[in-house]
């Protein structure tokens, strides 16, 4: 388990990207209030969703505009095809707390 910051650090819009103790860097969103974490590099090339546009619960890369589902790491739309590893958030002793998720994503690639 990771502290990211407090909730408060981080609101409805934002994102924060953790490198620190992680196999990967791991970007936590707060969507609408909610908070998600998914693996933070676009499964389609190297670019870093938490430089992408949030909108709702889908993320947007910034590179290609591929789209994924937050809740599910599903990508949307193409060119992305593979879906990313989503981790479980929680919130504890005042802090955003991140439970990193070892092995492949639940979901197989789409089309
Ligand atoms: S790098 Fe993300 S869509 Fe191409």
């Amino acid at each position: 388990m990771i502290r990211v910051c407090r909730p408060e650090d981080l609101p409805p819009g934002e994102v924060v990207r953790v490198t620190d103790g992680v196999p990967a860097p791991v970007a936590v969103f707060n969507a609408d209030g909610e908070f998600y974490a998914v693996d933070d590099t676009c499964t389609h090339q190297d670019a870093s969703l938490a430089d992408g546009w949030l909108e709702g619960r889908l993320i947007e890369c910034p590179l290609h505009a591929a789209s994924f589902d937050l809740r599910t790491g599903k990508p949307t739309c193409p060119p992305a095809r593979q879906p990313l590893r989503t981790h479980r958030v929680t919130v504890a002793d005042g802090y955003i707390q991140l439970h990193v998720t070892v092995g492949e994503p639940d979901h197989p690639a789409l089309w």
